[in-house]
């Protein structure tokens, strides 16, 4: 299992904003794309770089840049409060959107959109969700992407559940899961506890 759990103290403070029942949807936008920002800063910290050489005012010297082309594929909908975050350290990153949203009864996942490059075994993907709980919708969305021919890819998930992180890691041992948190369980309508409800009803209100 590959699994890192993002240990910050800014991290710590905006998820505590999302778990809060009273944080209208402003503020939970507001906190989650910071919550995405620190993340975003926080994987790209080790990522590879490749050297070049640039003309200051003075003289010449080394440059870096990131080896890989990125491609941020957020999980419709609630991926897209993540959005914002990962472009803003990212910013040519290709974007991605795959919509699939959860059986309210089985609790399983259910296609409905996707529009990936064909080039895409050519990027790093990164599959931005909030939410890994039962963990069907994540492992539906890279399954997808490889199918397509994505050769490199990892999730990016702000809660996780240990039921999302077991099935996730079965169907797909080579991706690299990031988490801000892993919460304790699931409850029987599969919702994360403590959790912080339904992110998608939470960022958008409806
Ligand atoms: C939520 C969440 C994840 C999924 C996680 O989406 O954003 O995509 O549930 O649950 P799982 O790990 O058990 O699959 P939802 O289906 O509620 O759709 P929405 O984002 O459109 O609200
Ligand atoms: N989807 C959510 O938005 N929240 C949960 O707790 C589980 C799935």
């Amino acid at each position: 299992m590959k699994l890192t759990v993002l240990d910050h103290a800014l991290l710590k403070c905006d998820l505590s904003v999302l778990r809060n029942k009273h944080t209208p949807k402003e503020l939970f936008r507001a906190s989650l794309e910071r919550i995405a920002e620190v993340m975003a800063v926080e994987i790209c910290a080790k990522l590879p770089l490749e050297t070049f050489l640039l003309d200051t005012p003075l003289e010449t010297t080394t440059g870096y840049r990131l080896k890989e082309k990125f491609l941020i594929v957020p999980v419709l909908r609630a991926g897209l409060g993540m959005q914002y975050g990962f472009l803003k350290f990212l910013p040519n990153a290709t974007v991605s959107h795959v919509g699939i949203s959860r059986d309210h009864v089985t609790h399983e996942p259910h296609f409905y959109y996707s529009n990936i490059p064909e080039n895409i075994a050519e990027m790093h993907g990164l599959v931005l969700d909030p939410m890994l709980a039962t963990g069907g919708s994540a492992t539906m969305a890279v399954k997808l992407l490889k199918e397509k021919g994505a050769k490199q890819l990892s999730l990016v998930s702000v809660v996780a559940a240990p039921e999302g992180v077991k099935r996730f890691s079965e169907a797909h041992p080579d991706v690299h899961i990031y988490a801000a948190v892993l919460d304790r369980e699931l409850n029987a309508n599969k919702y994360i506890l403590p959790g912080l409800g339904d992110a998608g009803d939470r960022l958008f209100g409806t």
